[in-house]
């Protein structure tokens, strides 16, 4: 699959125990909570590490920083272009991070935290060589995603981001919340992208994490707590996962998906929730976080005789 599968990929050592000391990686939303907490470890492991944000950035030891905004199509190809050198410079992993929460206006939700994310990664993977990686931050906001596959695949074949963002906006009746829509729509891309990906070496993964003690924690809190359920859910959240992650609780199961020793992990999303969505599948949880996050077990067929 790749040039850096488990077989060749070097054995952790002292001097580059992740595989990162010879890689060139990106990061958006580096200015802060978990994409602050990614660059400084990257940057610990020895990677060269440019960050991406919205805001200015300002981590000891980040090679190279861009301000965009990535609702910003035109921005955002100077930005890529820029990093890639119109193609002169390679990029070895993309740690997708920066979205708003679910209190921003609906349009800037859909357009930052999907179109921008996936413009953003379309115009960065040219410039990936085989045994590359693309990790991307969804939300377990986005656990409904599997039943939604038929209407995001239809998403997915528009490539115009301006049509895509017009789609998202028109279907949003049907599908939900616009910040739970945006990271279901990333968690689908990564599963969609990972096949065509893999032919040419590149591995795609996403990372769906529960709530995690960042500046913008409150906003999160305050946009589930205005869902349907959503006070009620909240009540009996924390008694579930018993804290809130620490930005680098999420950053440290990206970091090694983008590694070579993530080599075979391909379209994985993987919830790193304390066992919030693995309790809800498996019906351990109080009905009310499972009515909050919009998700109800599937209804059992009567077997066919
Ligand atoms: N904190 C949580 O509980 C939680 C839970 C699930 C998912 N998430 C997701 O995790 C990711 C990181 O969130 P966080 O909690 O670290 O929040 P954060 O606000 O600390 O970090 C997000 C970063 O994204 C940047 N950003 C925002 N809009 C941007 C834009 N238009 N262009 C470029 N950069 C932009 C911000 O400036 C910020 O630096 C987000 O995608 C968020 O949706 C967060």
């Amino acid at each position: 699959m790749s040039d850096r599968s488990p077989a060749d990929a070097p054995l952790p050592s002292g001097d580059d125990p992740w595989g990162y000391s010879d890689r060139r990686v990106v990061v958006t939303g580096a200015a802060s909570g978990m994409g602050k907490a990614a660059c400084e470890i990257l940057v610990a492991l020895g990677a060269e590490v440019v960050g991406v944000d919205i805001q200015p950035i300002d981590i000891e030891g980040v090679a190279e920083t861009h301000r965009l905004d990535l609702s910003d199509t035109t921005a955002t190809d100077a930005v890529t272009d820029a990093i890639i050198d119109s193609g002169g410079r390679r990029v070895d992993a993309l740690f997708n991070i920066a979205g708003i929460p679910g209190t921003g206006e609906p349009r800037a939700i859909l357009a930052i935290n999907f179109c921008g994310l996936r413009r953003f990664t379309e115009r960065i993977i040219p410039a990936m060589p085989p045994g590359s990686a693309i990790c991307s931050i969804g939300s377990t906001a986005a656990v409904n995603w599997p039943f939604h596959v038929d209407e995001l695949l239809d998403l997915l074949a528009v490539d115009d981001d301006a049509a895509a963002l017009d789609w998202l906006v028109d279907h949003l009746p049907q599908l939900g919340y616009p910040y739970d829509v945006s990271k279901e729509a990333v968690n689908v891309y990564t599963a969609w992208r990972a096949i065509s990906l893999n032919a040419v070496g590149i591995r795609i993964n996403c990372v769906n994490p529960g709530g995690t003690y960042t500046p913008a924690s409150r906003d999160f809190a305050k946009a589930v707590k205005s869902k349907d359920g959503g006070a009620e859910m909240i009540e009996h959240w924390p008694k579930l996962m018993g804290r809130m992650a620490r930005p680098s609780e999420q950053a440290w199961p990206m970091v090694f998906l983008n590694s070579p020793y993530a080599g075979f992990v391909n379209g994985a999303v993987l919830f790193a929730d304390a066992g919030l969505t693995s309790g809800m599948f498996t019906r351990q949880h109080h009905p009310a976080v499972a009515a909050g996050m919009f998700w109800s077990p599937p209804v059992r067929s009567e077997p066919s005789r």
